[in-house]
């Protein structure tokens, strides 16, 4: 502990020397969470900031899309990534050919996708979306047919929400020809299951149920409430009630458990997402003092990446 408090302390002298901000994703440990990023939040929260700020350095504890997206929406800063590898299932279950066939297969059909996506495959979108904007976004767009990319879960949790109907790319037609959705996973996500709920609510009838729109469908329609990690946070801020379960990756279950110490969090210390653990408080350190690991667009992939990310920030 002193140790991790002692690196703290020099990111945060390093950070004023070198004029950078550091951004943090909620998935953040504690140790790291509560002590060095100027501003922590979800996707949407952290891309707004990133757009705006004019600090020389961003450095964002979070995983690879999310630094690519402040690298797209605000190029004259340098972007830092304190891992070298920080992925996430699904920005890698899809390519921007992908995208393209899809386009092909159903022309004028509007493609929504994720911010859980990389720069090529936001190049080739009408407009991006996050957990917290994604049903907002899809009701306002001018058109009964939507190409939802590329969580499958999320996508048919917009299409419940919304009432726009669904189709699977090449797979069967379910008799809802509106949307067309991707078979893309969040390996943290798909783990959660609504006997995970029964069990908590056999053992604690006043268990409030809180779960990531990641979350398969059925989870997320057994579930009290649904929404981005900053939404959940504000959620339990702000209830009344006493008990929770938090279904989303571990790591914010402590963030929130510390955030509030007179309610109770029952949460799966074992669901990790990997890629957000590979973000420490040492390989912080190292990236500001080396700046490293940087974030660099192709010019021509990152205008069309901006169009589809400020049409997102425009509808939401
Ligand atoms: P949020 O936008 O809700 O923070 O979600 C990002 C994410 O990767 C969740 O798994
Ligand atoms: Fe990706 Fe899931 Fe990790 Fe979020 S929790 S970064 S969606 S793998």
């Amino acid at each position: 502990l002193v140790i991790k408090a002692e690196i703290a302390y020099e990111i945060n002298r390093l950070k004023r020397e070198k004029n950078a901000v550091i951004l943090g994703h909620n998935y953040m440990e504690p140790a790291l969470f509560y002590s060095i990023p100027d501003h922590v939040g979800d996707s949407l929260g952290l891309a707004r900031i990133a757009a705006e700020t004019d600090a020389e350095r961003i450095v964002f504890c979070g995983v690879r899309f999310m630094a690519e997206t402040a690298k797209i929406l605000n190029p004259e800063r340098m972007v830092l990534l304190p891992a070298r590898v920080a992925g996430c299932s699904l920005a890698e279950s899809i390519t921007a050919e992908d995208v393209k066939k899809l386009k092909e297969k159903y022309p004028g059909v509007p493609v929504v996708t994720y911010i859980n996506t990389y720069a090529d495959v936001k190049a080739e979108t009408d407009v991006c979306c996050t957990s917290s904007n994604a049903a907002d976004i899809v009701r306002k767009l001018d058109s009964d047919s939507v190409i939802c990319l590329p969580d499958e879960f999320l996508a048919k949790n917009i299409a419940r929400e919304t009432g726009k109907n669904v189709i699977y790319p090449g797979s069967e037609r379910t008799g809802n020809d509106d949307m067309v959705i991707w078979d893309g996973r969040c390996e943290v996500h798909d783990k959660f299951t609504v006997e995970d709920i029964e069990n908590a609510r056999r053992q604690f009838p006043d268990t409030v149920v809180v779960a990531h729109p990641e979350c398969p469908p059925e989870v997320v329609q057994a579930a009290d409430y649904s929404g981005s990690t900053t939404a959940m946070t504000r959620f339990v801020r702000e209830s009344d009630a006493e008990r929770f379960l938090i279904l989303t990756e571990c790591a914010m279950g402590d963030n929130i458990a510390a955030e509030n110490p007179e309610k109770e969090m029952l949460r799966m210390c074992s669901i990790r997402c990997p890629h957000m653990n590979e973000i420490t408080l040492q390989d912080t350190l190292v990236s500001l003092r080396e700046d490293k690991y940087q974030i660099e667009v192709p010019e021509d992939i990152r205008l069309r990446a901006k169009r589809s990310l400020d049409r997102m920030l425009e509808l939401s």
